[in-house]
């Protein structure tokens, strides 16, 4: 088939310029064995219908299935002046079925189609993604298990606050990814609905067996309004949104690996492999790939700003800016799956040095909290305790000592009622230890919550 399929009212050819730009193939033949999946389904659905004659149906099934071959060996010859995906296979369909190919189209429009495709498309984009988190958090609670005695110094405002295990730390991101992962089955939930026979806008005039479609297809269920299907881009704008969340989780893990790999604080290694040297200065081992990381959410979030602005002020029902939610949509995917194959093996090869996470937490009187609270066991209100503590701090300052290096006296200066039992306190065991709460950091917690997250992992 030479002409195009929708010619037949025009009287002059298509401008060249306009062909380029208006062409789609180039990025929607991704969907190309979404789309042949939809074509058999209705062909099947057509001849049980009797809308068109099972002989019929047979020889385009027989066509479909050599086409569905020929994209899968790589072989299928994509032409950008057929526009999109969905003309490019019905023109090969033509070539190999004839005349009979013209049966295809019955009771459907590229409209209804096209969003068909996205939804099967996403949903196993879905479950691929979901499926890389979750390797990302097998390897996160490995090294937590491996390293559970490792303790660190815990920041707000990036300065040194209160000691923690390493191994809570790195569980502070499992739980972002857990979040991550329901965010997208929720997203699956309200993708998973199929559009078919929706028509171009207004439904269909032939006995089209939606139920049918929706069962073949893997659909749990139908969308109820024509006009609202066909112009319906929600489950990709949730699916980048929930992507554009992920990539800040791993974007804050980057940073953090970033500057807690660097020299200054040393608290862990990361693995050679994921790094790269200079091309001017011998000694660099550099973070790219933690870098790259956090740079790649920049364009995460350009795809969802570019989709809710690409459907804002779109009049019902259909309108051709819909096609560029495509290029979005799969790149967002695509930078989301590399990044967490990325993160997951900066995490696995990652080389804790407790030494050095140890020394850390000699800086910034990162028990001062533990030792208001023992002044508040003490029968001190907590203002009064923080106050006197901050005392404490501040002489400290002023004789360039840390808490461990004062006398009994010293302690006294500012409260009388520290005693000679605020030395044992002095410990970064100690400390994490009493913060036994549920979901606090003592090592009890931490390895109750690794039990947990092994068991919803399966291991
Ligand atoms: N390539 C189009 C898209 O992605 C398919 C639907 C075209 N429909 C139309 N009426 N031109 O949106």
């Amino acid at each position: 088939m030479k002409k195009k399929a929708w010619s037949g009212r025009f009287k002059e050819k298509t401008n060249e310029a306009f062909e380029q730009f208006s062409e789609s193939v180039s990025y929607d033949q991704r969907l190309a064995r979404y789309d042949l999946r939809s074509d058999l389904a209705h062909v099947e659905m057509l001849a049980r219908q009797k809308i068109i004659a099972k002989k019929d149906a047979r020889k385009i099934i027989q066509g479909l299935k050599q086409i569905q071959r020929e994209v899968q060996s790589g072989k299928f010859k994509f032409r950008p002046e057929l526009e999109d995906v969905h003309m490019n296979l019905e023109a090969r369909l033509f070539e190999l079925a004839g005349e009979v190919a013209g049966k295809l189209h019955t009771g459907r429009s590229r409209n209804d189609l096209v969003v068909n495709d996205e939804r099967l498309w996403l949903k196993d984009e879905l479950a691929k993604i979901d499926g890389l988190i979750e390797e990302l958090l097998k390897a996160i609670v490995a090294k937590a298990e491996k390293h559970l005695g490792a303790i660190m110094p815990g920041y707000t405002h990036t300065r040194p606050a209160q000691p923690i295990l390493f191994s809570h730390w790195l569980l502070a991101y499992a739980e972002m990814f857990l979040r991550d992962h329901d965010r997208l089955w929720d997203v699956y939930f309200r993708a998973d609905l199929c559009p078919l026979g929706s028509g171009a806008l207004a439904g269909s005039n032939y006995k089209l067996d939606r139920a049918f479609l929706a069962k073949t297809l893997g659909f749990a269920g139908i969308t109820m309004n024509s006009l609202d299907a066909v112009s319906d881009r929600d489950f990709l704008i949730e699916f980048v949104a929930a992507l554009s969340i992920l990539m800040s989780h791993l974007s804050r893990l980057g940073e953090e690996l970033v500057w807690m790999s660097g020299e200054e604080f040393g608290y862990f290694e990361l693995p050679e492999s994921l790094t790269t040297g200079s091309s001017i200065m011998p000694n660099k081992k550099n973070p790219d790939a933690a870098e790259l990381i956090r740079g790649k959410t920049a364009r995460v979030y350009g795809h969802l700003i570019a989709l809710l602005t690409l459907v804002k002020g779109t009049p019902l029902a259909y309108n051709r800016d819909f096609q560029e939610d495509k290029e979005a949509v799969f790149d967002a995917a695509d930078t989301v799956s590399s990044s967490l194959e990325i993160a997951r093996l900066l995490i696995a090869g990652l080389e804790p040095n407790a030494d050095r996470m140890r020394l850390a937490c000699n800086k910034g009187f990162i028990l001062a909290t533990d030792l208001a609270d023992y002044l508040v066991k003490k029968g001190l209100g907590f203002r009064q305790a923080h106050f006197a503590v901050g005392k404490l701090v501040r002489y400290c300052e002023e004789k360039g000592k840390r808490f461990e290096q004062l006398k009994l006296g010293e302690f006294k200066e500012s409260s009388p009622l520290f005693g000679q039992d605020v030395f044992k306190l002095l410990s970064m065991e100690a400390s994490v230890k009493s913060k036994a709460v549920p979901g606090g950091a003592a090592p009890a917690q931490v390895k109750s919550q690794i039990q947990r997250l092994k068991a919803l992992l399966g291991k």
